[in-house]
């Protein structure tokens, strides 16, 4: 991590914050659930809307929203860019009826405002009843499980990671491993926490990618001042400023395996865990 003048360099660990995880079962019945829940699954989606709104404003008028406009701003002028034309999210989760998710939904919303960016999410356990919101609420549904190798061509992309599966974070360094990761702003996990825990347990060799970039990332924690403590701790912006990119060697780049991860260390959801589910919401999207 580098120091860069205006940027505050401060990596603060929050209480039970380890993003290392363990790995999904095989069977997509089996996907994470939550203690910390809104409890309103079983409400009619204009209720849920309604939540998703609500929320939208409560961020927007907090002062952790002010710190991540605050930041973003410097980061795109540190970049010498004007803005962000798309966003990608990966595993926003249940924001139907999870807090943290659903407030990170409302950040997306705000960014998404804010830049008049287009949207494209993903997170295989979206329930049709979400799909069917994020629709009404403009974002695009990306149709396949791409294992976070979305390839980010050259648009200013805003990669929106809350909380994400490491592994995924890596696929995503990996698809995109050139210079032109300075076009991509990374608002994720920290990657300093992300390498440091993954350290402690002799595993970071499986984050490779993102252990390899971390020394030419500028990270931006951002101070975890919102409500909702569990919806952005440990979260920080990740930029690549062109005057470190430049400093990077071609041979580092031409070092690109793809990534093979013991079966039982996958962090996220395959696509073969999740054709069933892809192809069922592939099919109901034109029913919704
Ligand atoms: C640890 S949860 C985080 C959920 C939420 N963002 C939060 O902070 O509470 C990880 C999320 O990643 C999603 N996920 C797993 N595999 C994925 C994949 N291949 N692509 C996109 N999202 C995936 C999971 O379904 C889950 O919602």
């Amino acid at each position: 991590m580098r120091d860069h003048g205006e940027f505050k360099f401060v990596t603060r660990r929050k209480k039970g914050a380890s993003h290392v995880r363990t790995n999904y079962d095989s069977s997509i019945s089996s996907l994470p659930d939550d203690d910390e829940n809104d409890n309103y699954s079983n409400v009619n989606y204009e209720t849920v809307f309604r939540k998703v709104l609500e929320a939208e404003v409560e961020l927007k008028n907090s002062l952790f929203a002010d710190n991540v406009f605050y930041y973003l701003r410097d980061s795109l002028s540190a970049l010498n860019v004007s803005g962000i034309s798309n966003i990608l999210c990966y595993g926003l989760g249940h924001f139907s009826y999870r807090r943290s998710s659903k407030y990170q939904l409302a950040l997306l919303l705000s960014l998404k405002k804010h830049y008049n960016s287009k949207v494209h999410v993903y997170d295989p356990v979206f329930s049709s009843k979400e799909i069917k919101l994020l629709k009404g609420l403009d974002c695009n549904i990306i149709q396949v499980n791409e294992e976070g190798k979305h390839l980010v061509h050259n648009n200013v992309t805003l990669i929106y990671m809350p909380h994400c599966p490491t592994h995924l974070i890596n696929n995503f360094l990996y698809a995109n491993w050139s210079r032109k990761l300075n076009k991509c702003i990374l608002l994720t996990n920290s990657f300093s926490v992300v390498v440091d825990d993954l350290k402690k347990v002799n595993r970071s060799t499986s984050v490779d990618y993102i252990s390899r970039i971390r020394s030419y990332a500028t990270e931006i924690p951002l101070r975890n001042s919102f409500t909702c403590e569990e919806a952005f701790n440990d979260i920080s912006i990740h930029i690549f400023l062109k005057q470190d990119v430049d400093t990077i060697p071609e041979s580092f780049w031409n070092k690109r395996e793809e990534p093979c991860y013991r079966d039982e260390e996958i962090d996220y959801l395959t696509a073969k865990q999740t054709e069933g589910v892809d192809a069922k919401n592939s099919r109901t999207k034109d029913e919704t």
